[in-house]
């Protein structure tokens, strides 16, 4: 990917993380979604006083993503301020194995966003969990 679209894609997230609900960790995460096509689908954490219901900056893009009929995903960014940035959780991971398999994964610190960590989603969750309900979705 061109160092231009890679920088782009990182500023979205940094942009979608002062969108998070982060009320109790105050721990403000966003990320961006990369399409085949060209588009950009952010998205933010969102927390809840009931701590495990929290969703991800990752979760919560795929799933606006996913919702709004857009698939092939090249590539996901994600942004927080921590040194280095913040890798997606396993959760996240998981999900990312399933639908946007073959993205490359963008970390940066929102301090320094030109300091940009590359990862594949394979190479982050090797081995990945693949129901058969799965190829059943994607056959529709
Ligand atoms: N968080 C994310 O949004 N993405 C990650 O990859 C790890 C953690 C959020 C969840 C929670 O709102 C906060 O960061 C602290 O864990």
């Amino acid at each position: 990917m061109p160092p231009s679209n890679k920088s782009a894609l990182i500023h979205a997230a940094a942009q979608a993380r002062h969108a998070a609900v982060a009320p109790y960790s105050r721990f403000l995460v966003g990320a961006a979604l990369l399409t085949k096509q060209g588009e950009i689908i952010s998205g933010a954490n969102v927390e809840s006083a009931s701590y495990g219901l929290t969703c991800c900056a990752e979760r919560v893009a795929l799933f606006k993503a996913l919702t709004d009929g857009k698939k092939d995903f090249v590539a996901v960014a994600v942004v927080t301020r921590v040194p280095g940035g913040a890798l997606p959780c396993g959760a996240c991971r998981q999900l990312l194995a399933e639908y946007a398999p073959t993205a490359k994964v963008y970390v940066a610190d929102s301090a320094a966003p030109k300091k940009i960590r590359t990862f594949t989603v394979t190479g982050l969750l090797p081995e990945a969990f693949r129901g058969a309900a799965l190829s059943a979705v994607r056959r529709r």
